[in-house]
């Protein structure tokens, strides 16, 4: 990843500077989200998401490529009355923060080799939550261009050693044609 990236995400997130809803998916899922523990959202943007996640409770790590993101996640967690740690960290060729973590979320950001590294974040029964759009999405949107979809059914499959909960592939209410993930770490044999 060069600098160049980090400058094209930094001019992207400074031209909406306006602040997002927390995700719509997320936010469906709260009566099965910890409510303690630590969370690592990756790619996490401007925050809204993470901050709404220190909210209910979590200790939450942010990581993202951008600076302007990160300064923007910390201005909204001061808003919103919490603290989050927030790592500039290029998640294509840095290690992400050491977990193990209650809950690692993903949303809308694909970097394939990562998701590699999840299940080694989680703690034993570990949530993680992953939301991406797929190949489909094209029929109605220019972007994400291609490279950034998942095929059809491929989720599942990159990440082989975590229990899926659930797993649909659908137009969303917002019409985007989403891949989306829960899936657990398995409790560790006792
Ligand atoms: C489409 S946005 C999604 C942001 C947030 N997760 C959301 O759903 O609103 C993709 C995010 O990935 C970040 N990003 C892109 N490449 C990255 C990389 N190599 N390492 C870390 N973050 C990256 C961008 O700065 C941006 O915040």
């Amino acid at each position: 990843m060069s600098q160049e990236e980090r400058q094209r995400w930094n001019d992207k997130h400074q031209q909406s500077s306006a602040p997002r809803e927390p995700s719509a998916f997320l936010r469906s899922l709260a009566d099965r989200l910890p409510r303690k523990g630590r969370a690592l959202d990756l790619a996490g943007g401007p925050g809204q998401d993470a901050c709404w996640l220190a909210q209910r409770g979590l200790d939450v790590t942010l990581v993202d490529i951008s600076d302007v993101a990160l300064a923007q996640a910390e201005t909204l967690a001061r808003d919103a009355g919490v603290s989050l740690t927030r790592l500039r960290l290029d998640l294509e060729s840095d290690a992400p923060p050491p977990g193990p973590f209650d809950l690692v979320v993903c949303l809308n950001y694909l970097w394939r080799p990562l998701l590699a590294a999840v299940p080694g974040l989680l703690t034993p029964g570990g949530l993680f939550v992953f939301a991406q759009p797929t190949r489909r999405n094209l029929q109605r949107h220019p972007h994400p261009s291609a490279r950034f979809l998942l095929e059809e059914g491929e989720l599942p499959t990159l990440l082989p050693e975590l229990q899926s909960l659930s797993f649909t592939e659908d137009w969303t209410d917002a019409g985007r044609h989403e891949a989306r993930l829960v899936a657990r770490k398995l409790q560790q044999a006792p």
